[in-house]
């Protein structure tokens, strides 16, 4: 696998204060910890690649305007009703935080939101703002309406965390300066800017922190309709001729996943290009591409296919405990939660029940398995 950008090496110091040089965001940091593929794994390669990211080829690919985002209705709706009453008003938007698995917008929506207010944004990320003399650079930096992007919000140190409360509440933020007796605090005013928060781990955010955001928004994954019109506008700007069943096929191995599925294109283009080129990418075609590139046909990756069968072979299709499950594939309880698990339920292939997980007759069909009688009980 290659090494990842460190984050840090995005963040320019100046006077004390980490400015984000662009406003392209910190997607590709920490993700390495998703490299979870058993090593030697054949289809390690392909998944790893499919779900990585690439700055940016996602910048040149990300809707800037919230009509380009596809799905997330209910999202899209309450955004656009806040926007505009908030520019009625000529007021700041509220606080708001996206969660959600990696890859299905959040960044894109924060980009959006500012935009649409016609406010600069500021970007940054949790575990890159070690100092308060960081988070007060950032801030005072920022106009009335601005908007300030923390990524990986739920990284923040508990410090940081309590600096940003009365900058979130009263726009106002206490800093001490000086050590031993000549410490004092002095209180900068802050005009009033929005904070947008985004999280793949909502669980793992502090209630206080919470509570401060006005809205909550929690991305959904895509349906395999809703990922061929990403696929097809990602297909338009890269100058793909694709038929509409060859991008549907592709959203359906995509994980409900709009960065999964634009790398996919890319899988397919590169394949088109040596296998059929000057050729419209038709269904046949994006089927091959893919096949070659050990993408499954419902884009379940290997860790989906041995949480599976952790579940059934080993826990007789459950009810078990989240934490017996990660020990058993030796994943991290959190990363099943946030990552796998939403998937697999999405599909229909597991469920969550009070007594724990359980396999459903998919999760059988899918390893060519029958439930023993014990289990087709549960399903009733
Ligand atoms: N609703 C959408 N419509 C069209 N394209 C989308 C949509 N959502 C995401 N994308 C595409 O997927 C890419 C990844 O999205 P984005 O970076 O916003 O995800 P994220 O939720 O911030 O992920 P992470 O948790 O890894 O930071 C974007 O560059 C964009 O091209
Ligand atoms: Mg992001």
């Amino acid at each position: 696998m290659t090494s990842r950008t460190d984050p840090h090496k995005k963040a320019r110091r100046t006077a004390g204060v980490a400015v984000h040089l662009e406003t392209e965001d910190f997607e590709d940091d920490n993700r390495s910890s998703r490299g979870r593929m058993p090593a030697g794994s054949g289809s390690e390669e392909a998944i790893h690649l499919a779900e990585k990211p690439d700055p940016a080829f996602e910048h040149s690919l990300r809707p800037v305007q919230l009509d380009e985002f596809v799905g997330q209705p209910k999202i899209k709706e309450r955004l656009e009703v806040v926007i505009g009453a908030a520019r009625t008003r000529g007021e700041a938007l509220e606080h708001m935080l996206f969660c959600g698995p990696p890859g299905l917008g959040k960044t894109s929506l924060a980009h959006i939101v500012a935009r649409a207010m016609d406010a600069q944004i500021k970007c940054t990320s949790g575990p890159v703002l070690e100092k308060a003399g960081d988070l007060a650079g950032l801030l005072t930096s920022l106009g009335a309406g601005d908007v300030l992007f923390i990524d990986e919000i739920h990284r923040l140190n508990k410090v940081i965390e309590e600096y940003l409360y009365p900058a979130m509440e009263d726009y106002k933020l206490d800093i001490i300066i000086d050590q031993g007796p000549n410490a004092r605090s002095i209180r900068l005013p802050l005009p009033k800017f929005t904070l947008i928060g985004a999280t793949t781990r909502a669980g793992m955010l502090s209630s206080p922190m919470r509570s401060r955001f006005g809205m909550l928004n929690r991305l959904d994954y895509y349906r395999p309709e809703d990922l061929q019109r990403v696929i097809l506008r990602s297909a338009g700007l890269m100058g793909l001729e694709m038929d509409a069943e060859a991008a549907l096929e592709i959203g359906r191995r995509a994980r409900g996943t709009p960065r999964i599925a634009n790398n996919l294109v890319r899988f397919v283009r590169d394949y088109a290009l040596m296998r059929a080129p000057g050729e419209r990418i038709s269904q046949p075609i994006a089927d091959a591409a893919l096949r070659m590139f050990e993408i499954d046909e419902d884009g379940l990756d290997e860790m989906d296919m041995s949480l599976l069968r952790a579940l059934i072979l080993k826990f007789n299709g459950g009810p078990v405990g989240l934490n017996s499950l990660a020990v058993a594939i030796g994943e991290e309880p959190g990363t099943l939660e946030e990552v796998h698990e939403p998937f697999l339920i999405m599909g229909g292939y597991v469920k969550r029940t009070a007594q724990g997980r359980v396999a459903m007759q998919l999760a059988y069909d899918k390893l060519g398995l029958q439930p023993k009688p014990r289990q087709i009980e549960l399903f009733e």
